[in-house]
């Protein structure tokens, strides 16, 4: 893997202070508010979608230990990513909710942000890193595919969901 498209002096990775944390919800908000609706998913019947997070959600998910990373550029913030230990599984780390605002795709930052948590998570004796993603969005599949992802559980679907989940794990 690797963030050959990032250029040097360019955008960098940042851990994203609590004073940020209504800008990160911004880039949240925008990144899958403009995926919802692809996939039949609404604040009805998925409210734990980041599209419709509110403000308490961010610092909860820190305070249950996962770290929150971002890339910023001119002193913006252009995309983010929860990771941390699974508390279930041993030498597993998750990450989640990795968004990048529409206006900034393309240009490798996702990417930079699955390299640095993988980066951390291997820093921390991790074997794993793992990530659950709506397995109808066959692109999504195919991206995380590219950067080495294997699917490991196919389709799983949960109580209430209106999409199934595929779960992906990379080896460290
Ligand atoms: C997935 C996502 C983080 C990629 O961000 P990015 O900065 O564009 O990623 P990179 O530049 O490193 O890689 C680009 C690749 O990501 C994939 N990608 C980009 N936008 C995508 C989208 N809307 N849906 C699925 N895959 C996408 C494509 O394969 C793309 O390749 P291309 O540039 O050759 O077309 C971004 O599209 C996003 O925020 N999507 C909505 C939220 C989401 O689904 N997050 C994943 C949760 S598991």
């Amino acid at each position: 893997m690797s963030a050959a498209r990032v250029r040097p002096g360019g955008p960098s990775v940042i851990d994203i202070p609590s004073a940020r944390f209504p800008e990160c919800l911004d880039v949240l908000h925008a990144a899958f508010g403009a995926e919802v609706a692809d996939y039949g998913i609404t604040a009805e019947n998925t409210p734990s979608n980041p599209a419709f997070w509110d403000a308490s959600v961010i610092p909860s998910l820190v305070g249950r230990g996962f770290e929150l990373i971002g890339v910023e550029g001119d002193g913006r913030l252009l995309g983010c990513v929860f990771a941390g230990a699974s508390r279930r599984r041993p030498g597993v780390w998750e990450l989640r909710h990795l968004a990048v605002a529409p206006a900034g795709r393309h240009r490798g930052y996702g990417e930079l942000l699955v390299a640095e948590s993988a980066r951390r998570a291997r820093a921390a004796g991790a074997q794993t890193l793992r990530i659950g993603i709506v397995a109808e969005n066959l692109r999504l599949a195919h991206w995380y595919a590219r950067l080495g992802f294997v699917t490991t559980e196919s389709r799983r679907q949960y109580a209430g969901l209106p999409f199934t989940v595929d779960h992906l794990e990379l080896t460290l």
